[in-house]
């Protein structure tokens, strides 16, 4: 504890517990503020309240810094792979070779999916969202897995993580499948995970595929630059979901649900189809001026936590050029659209002053789009690689011993009492 804070309330003093956490700013502890001063607080949005404590993961919005369980991310994704960092979000520990070949080995052996679930994809239309198919189905797995939904048992919340790791690229391979009206493709086991997932995504039985290992690389990147982030809106419901004590299954479903939002998980497909909408550098003046005029905002910039550079768009964009030259799309006119309106947005005084800096989804859009992917894809790839982070937030709650069910109150601005009126007497 770091002292503490002082209120007056109602003419009574009350003193506030100051916590502090290894990084980061101190915290006040406000649980014992309703029992003692008959108030609450009010913090819509929760732009100043910490939700619960972690030992997951570490954001300074204001130097750009992202650490997972300490590792900048920076390095995680140059020198770690997808499954590595899995492992760390789920155990606080980097794996020793012998624990890294055993995770790898469970992970790829809980790759296949029950022969009944996928016809479980025919139910949808063949145009139907495939975020709109990963709800859906991600949900149904706990109709499915019975034996890993019990929350209390350690070895089932384990299990219930190597499934959801596992699966969820064979799930999104058959959304993507189904919506091209292709065949499903087995995973493979001699595959690494990232080229597992793209053989399932783009072989067809009527060719050999080949991974290419520069786009292998950029998938498992971008696997790691989306596979935790704190407390935000997505992990925050799984965690409201699971406090409960809802089986993991349907709290990663509600995770997913959120996550399809334009304002976080969305604005990936969103920020693609404004750098098309725009098609060429001399638009950009004038698409700039709607952004001031309040007409639209400029997707794939600004954060509720970053007020500097998101340390992952600087490898998204390293990643973006290595994929474009890997594929000779350098000249793709969408990057040179991207550069030219993070060059003037850098400048511009409207976003200089907001501290409005590119986030991950700005070059994230381009790349996935050079790799194969259509722009309903995005998302849904977000959701695969943010699988993990939510899952390693989830079992940290529920092994918590001061875990409780979330329910927050509010601030009533509705009718007072008042008696009902029965119709005839309604004027
Ligand atoms: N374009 C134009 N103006 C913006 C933008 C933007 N992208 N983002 C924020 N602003 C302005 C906003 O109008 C406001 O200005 P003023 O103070 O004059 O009213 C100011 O900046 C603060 O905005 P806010 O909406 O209060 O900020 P927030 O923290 O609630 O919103 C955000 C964060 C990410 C929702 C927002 O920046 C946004 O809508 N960005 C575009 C969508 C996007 O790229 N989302 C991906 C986030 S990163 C990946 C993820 O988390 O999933």
């Amino acid at each position: 504890m770091a002292g503490t804070a002082k209120i007056n309330i109602g003419g009574k003093d009350l003193d506030l517990p100051i916590l502090k956490g290894t990084l980061g700013p101190d915290v006040v502890d406000i649980r014992k503020f309703y029992a003692e001063t008959d108030a609450f607080t009010y913090d819509p949005g929760f732009t100043s309240t910490a939700s619960c404590e972690s030992k997951i993961t570490f954001i300074d919005g204001d130097k750009g810094v992202l650490l997972h369980r300490g590792y900048p991310i920076e390095q995680l994704a140059e020198q770690s792979t997808f499954l590595e960092v899995c492992y760390l979000l789920l155990h606080g520990e980097l794996p020793s070779a012998a624990a890294y070949a055993t995770f790898e080995h469970t992970i790829t052996n809980h790759t296949m999916l029950h022969d009944q679930f996928d016809r479980f994809f025919q139910g949808f239309r063949r145009d139907a969202h495939p975020m709109a198919i990963m709800v859906g189905a991600v949900g149904a797995l706990s109709a499915f897995y019975h034996d890993s939904t019990d929350i209390n048992s350690p070895e089932q919340r384990m299990i219930s993580a190597h499934r959801m790791i596992a699966k969820m690229p064979t799930i999104a391979a058959r959304a993507f499948k189904y919506s091209r009206g292709q065949p499903f493709v087995y995973p493979r086991n001699e595959l690494s995970f990232a080229e597992n997932f793209l053989q399932m995504c783009f072989s067809v039985p009527a060719e050999d595929w080949k991974p290419n290992p520069v786009l292998t690389r950029a998938m498992d990147r971008i696997f790691i630059l989306h596979a935790d982030h704190e407390q935000n809106a997505s992990t925050s419901t799984v965690r409201v979901a699971g406090s409960s004590g809802a089986n993991p299954f349907a709290c990663i479903a509600a995770g997913i649900a959120c996550l399809w939002g334009p304002a976080h998980g969305g604005a990936n497909e969103e920020c693609l189809n404004m750098l098309l909408e725009i098609g060429s550098v001399d638009k950009i003046p004038e698409f700039v001026q709607g952004v001031k005029d309040r007409r639209y905002r400029l997707m794939g910039f600004g954060h509720r936590v970053y007020k500097n550079y998101d340390p992952r768009a600087k490898v998204m964009q390293t990643t973006c050029h290595e994929v474009l030259k890997e594929l000779g799309h350098s000249d793709d006119p969408a990057l040179k659209v991207a550069m030219e309106l993070e060059r003037i947005a850098l400048s511009d005084d409207y976003f200089v002053s907001r501290k409005l800096y590119p986030n991950v989804d700005f070059y994230s859009g381009i790349t996935l789009r050079a790799l194969g992917f259509p722009a309903e894809m995005f998302t849904v790839l977000f959701a695969l690689a943010r699988t993990v982070g939510w899952i390693a937030q989830w079992k940290e709650m529920i092994e918590d011993p001061a875990f409780k069910i979330s329910r927050p109150r509010q601030l009533y601005t509705g009718s007072p009492s008042r008696d009902y009126v029965p119709v005839d007497k309604r004027g």
